[in-house]
C-alpha cells in the first residue's frame, strides 16, 4: 500500500482520489483554499457539492499545512486550479521533497521578468526550485470519472520509467494511462485546447464547428512547434482527445457559442455565465498579449480573432 497526498479537493482532485483508492493506496485529501471543498470533504458523508457525489469514508481529509507536506508520501498530487499554482510553489519552495510530483492543472504562465510563457512544471522548477515533477492531462471530465466511467490520460516525463511507476499507482480498468517523454508539449496541448475549444464552440452547424476543428488542430501543430513540443503530442489524448471532449461539452465551448451568435465576451459573461470561470478567458488574458506581440498572425488566424474579442472585448469574427 502507497500513501498518495492530493493537494485540491476540487472536482478534479476529488475525482482523482477515487481510482487511487481502487488501487489499494492510502489516499489523504487537503484543501488550501476553498471553504466548502473543505466543509464538503470533512463532512460525515463526504458529499462533494461539485462532484454530487460521496466520496468513498476510505478517503482521509486533512487540514492543509506546510508541515503536512513534509511528511512520508510515495506521490504528491497537485490539482489545483492555475491560480493556485504560484501558492503551492512558494510551500514547496526549498522542501527539498522526494518524492514524485504530479500536476493535474492545466495552464500556462506568463512570466513578466523573462518576457517568456512558462509550462506549470517549468514555474514549479524554476521559480520554485520544485523537482521531480510529472504531468498528467488528457480528456477528462471530473464528473465522469467520479462515475467511474472508463477515461484514458497521459502522464508525461522526460524519464519515461517515472511516468509509469505512476500510472501503475493509480491505473484501474476504467482509468487507463498512456505515457510521454514529450512534457512541454503534453502541457501547451492541454492549456491551448481551452481557447480553441471557444473556438470551434463559435461554429453555429455541425459543418462549420468541424471546419475550425480542423484549422484549430492546424493552428496548435504551428503552436506545439513554436514552444519545442513534439508534433505527434497533437495527435494523443493531451491534443485532439482533449480538444474533442472540451468542444463537445464544457464552459468554454458554451462561452464560444455566445460568441459566434454575436455576443461580445463582457455581455455574455454578464447574460450568460456570470458564475462559471472560463479557463480559456483566464488563459487568453494570460498569455494572450505575448502571442499578439511575438507570434506570426498570419499563422495563427483563429487564435488572433479569439484572443481580440476577450481581451477587446471586439465581436468574433470567423465564420
Ligand atoms: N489532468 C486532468 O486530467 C484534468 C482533468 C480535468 C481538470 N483538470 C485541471 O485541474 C484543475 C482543477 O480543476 P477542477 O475542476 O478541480 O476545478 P475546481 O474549481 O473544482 O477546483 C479548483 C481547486 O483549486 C483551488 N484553488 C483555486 N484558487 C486557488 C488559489 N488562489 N490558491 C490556492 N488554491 C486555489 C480550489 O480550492 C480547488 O481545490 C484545473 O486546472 C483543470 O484544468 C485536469
Amino acid at each position: 500500500m502507497k500513501k498518495i497526498l492530493i493537494i485540491g479537493g476540487g472536482a478534479m482532485g476529488s475525482a482523482f482520489s477515487i481510482p487511487c483508492l481502487e488501487n489499494n493506496n492510502s489516499v489523504t485529501i487537503t484543501e488550501p483554499y476553498s471553504k466548502i471543498f473543505s466543509k464538503d470533504l470533512s463532512s460525515k458523508n463526504k458529499f462533494h457539492s461539485a462532484l454530487k457525489i460521496k466520496l468513498p469514508k476510505k478517503l482521509r481529509f486533512r487540514k492543509f499545512s506546510n508541515n503536512l507536506l513534509r511528511e512520508k508520501f510515495d506521490l504528491i498530487v497537485i490539482a489545483l486550479s492555475l491560480t493556485g499554482i504560484d501558492f503551492i510553489g512558494k510551500q514547496l519552495k526549498d522542501l527539498k521533497i522526494k518524492p514524485p510530483i504530479l500536476v493535474l492543472t492545466k495552464g500556462l504562465k506568463y512570466e513578466k521578468k523573462k518576457k517568456r510563457i512558462l509550462t506549470i512544471s517549468e514555474q514549479l522548477k524554476k521559480n520554485y526550485n520544485v523537482s521531480n515533477i510529472s504531468v498528467l492531462k488528457g480528456p477528462c471530465l471530473a464528473k465522469e470519472l467520479a462515475r467511474k466511467d472508463q477515461t484514458s490520460v497521459v502522464i508525461a516525463n522526460k524519464n519515461i520509467k517515472i511516468a509509469k511507476s505512476i500510472g501503475k499507482l493509480i491505473s484501474t480498468k476504467y482509468y487507463l494511462t498512456e505515457y510521454s517523454k514529450d512534457v512541454v508539449g503534453i502541457e501547451v496541448c492541454s492549456a491551448i485546447k481551452n481557447i480553441y475549444s471557444m473556438v470551434i464552440g463559435a461554429g453555429q452547424s455541425l459543418n462549420s464547428s468541424s471546419n475550425l476543428f480542423q484549422k484549430s488542430i492546424l493552428e496548435m501543430k504551428y503552436l506545439i512547434k513554436y514552444f519545442k513540443g513534439k508534433d505527434e503530442t497533437i495527435s494523443g489524448l493531451a491534443g485532439v482527445g482533449d480538444l474533442y471532449v472540451s468542444a463537445a461539452g464544457g464552459r468554454n465551448s458554451k462561452m464560444g457559442s455566445y460568441l459566434g451568435k454575436g455576443f461580445t465576451f463582457k455581455a455574455a459573461k454578464k447574460r450568460f455565465m456570470s458564475r462559471d470561470t472560463v479557463e480559456g478567458e483566464q488563459l487568453a488574458r494570460e498569455i494572450g498579449p505575448f502571442i499578439m506581440r511575438k507570434i506570426n498572425k498570419k499563422k495563427i488566424p483563429l487564435m488572433i480573432y479569439l484572443l481580440r474579442a476577450i481581451l477587446k472585448n471586439k465581436k468574433l469574427k470567423i465564420n
